[in-house]
């Protein structure tokens, strides 16, 4: 009779052990992160706030040479330079735009008050080399 018990303990134990087979495990990978998109430097959002800010109160409709505002900027610094282009794509570091708020080329601008900050100056060379959009 007790070894029955025990046989019927050790059925009953091993049935208890066994769980329900759920399968292979399979691991699903993670996802294709998305294709890294080039973050452009944007005229509007970036570009022209610095004109706004540090030239237009002498680059407007009354300047001889070069008007900053928001409605004209991108199209003269585009189209005029007056015999040096203000912007140079392939060699940003020759615009006479960043020459002159860098002072490679002097006066530079804006003449009075501080230079641009640096990370300004970076981003209108970024802007320029990155075809000088007008986004
Ligand atoms: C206080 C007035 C003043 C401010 C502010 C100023 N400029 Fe000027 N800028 C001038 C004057 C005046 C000239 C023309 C004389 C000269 O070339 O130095 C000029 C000339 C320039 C030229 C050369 C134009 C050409 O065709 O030769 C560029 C480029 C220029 N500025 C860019 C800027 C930028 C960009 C800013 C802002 C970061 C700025 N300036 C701020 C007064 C100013």
């Amino acid at each position: 009779m007790k070894k029955a018990t025990l046989c019927l303990s050790i059925i009953i134990l091993i049935f208890a052990s066994c769980s329900k087979d759920s399968g292979p495990y399979i691991v699903k990978p993670p996802p294709p992160p998305p294709p890294e998109k080039p973050v452009l430097v944007s005229f509007s959002k970036e570009i022209q706030p610095i004109f706004d800010n540090h030239c237009v109160s002498c680059h407007n409709e009354n300047h001889s040479l070069l008007n900053l505002k928001p409605c004209c900027s991108w199209y003269e610094l585009l189209a005029t330079g007056h015999n040096v282009p203000y912007l140079d794509s392939i060699n940003p570091d020759e615009s006479k735009l960043l020459k002159r708020i860098t002072g490679a080329v002097m006066p530079i601008m804006p003449p009075t008050g501080n230079p641009l900050a640096q990370e300004d100056i970076d981003l209108i060379k970024k802007w320029i080399g990155e075809g000088a959009r007008n986004n």
